[in-house]
């Protein structure tokens, strides 16, 4: 995928996502919540997913009293949901939100560096699955749902793919770059189709997964995950067209 920046002062639209619903995937993270954010100020409809219900209640009790649509909280573990359980969430999303306009994957599950040897076989199996298939088990399952939409967005939150390919990132690093890879197959795959496909590349965030990784960093001096907002509007609004097929890459220098 062409790797694009966002357009110079670009400023998104008051209501740019007005009437859309977007489903965040790990919306009680990091990134995802600043993707949840993003989206509910921008006038969308946002869909909670994630695995833990607490940290979502108080994610949709923050945007119920910044006003805007009224959220929605869908508790999904990735690690154990099937076939039939993504199925399901779609199927709900169409009955209580009746359309869908925008996914942001941004769920990942990483527990720390290690080398390859020392892995365990189970925890390496979890972090396939869930920062891989079941992510494109989730979004198979609503690509019905979306291709009803008029302009259907769908953003993979990914990885520095040189960063993570390096030694000890573990089964983590293998899935992030099979999550990119797939990515670009199906953007490729759905150019003649109103279904735009964007990756997002974000710097380094003072998120939880983060600290895991750089345990000696002082999270302070990093930018706060929220920084991304600008960027999530771009993707699932209007705007976002021009970026159709790429990957918004907001690395400094990029
Ligand atoms: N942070 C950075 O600097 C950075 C830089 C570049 C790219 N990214 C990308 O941003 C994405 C999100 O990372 P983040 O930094 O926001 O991480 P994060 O703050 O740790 O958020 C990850 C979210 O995924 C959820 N999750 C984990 N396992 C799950 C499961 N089995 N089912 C459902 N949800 C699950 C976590 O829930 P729990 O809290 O319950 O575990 C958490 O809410 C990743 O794809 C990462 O590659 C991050």
């Amino acid at each position: 995928m062409q790797h694009v920046t966002l357009p110079p002062g670009w400023v998104a639209p008051a209501g740019s996502l007005r009437g859309r619903v977007v489903l965040v995937a790990g919306a009680a993270g990091g990134v995802g919540g600043a993707a949840a954010r993003a989206a509910a100020a921008a006038g969308a409809t946002v869909v909670l997913l994630g695995r833990r219900v607490k940290p979502l209640e108080r994610l949709y009790d923050e945007l119920v009293a910044a006003g805007g649509a009224q959220p929605a909280i869908y508790p999904l573990d990735l690690e154990g949901a099937t076939p039939e359980d993504h199925a399901m969430l779609a199927e709900r999303i169409e009955a209580e939100c009746g359309r869908l306009d925008g996914i942001v994957l941004a769920a990942a599950r990483f527990t720390g560096l290690i080398p390859l040897a020392q892995s365990e076989p189970l925890e390496f199996l979890r972090s396939i699955h869930v920062n891989l298939t079941a992510q494109w088990l989730l979004l198979q399952s609503c690509l019905p749902l979306l291709a009803r939409a008029d302009d259907p967005s769908v953003v993979f939150v990914l990885e520095d793919a040189a960063r993570v390919g390096k030694a000890y990132w573990g089964g983590y690093g293998v899935a992030r770059h099979a999550l990119a890879t797939l990515a670009t197959m199906l953007a490729s795959e759905s150019e003649n189709s109103p279904l735009r496909v964007h990756g997002l590349l974000p710097p380094p965030l003072r998120t939880a997964l983060r600290a895991r990784a750089y345990i000696a960093e002082d999270p302070t001096a990093l930018p706060a995950p929220d920084a991304l907002a600008p960027a999530i509007t771009y993707l699932l609004g209007p705007d976002g067209r021009e970026a159709r097929g790429c990957v918004l890459d907001l690395r400094t220098g990029a």
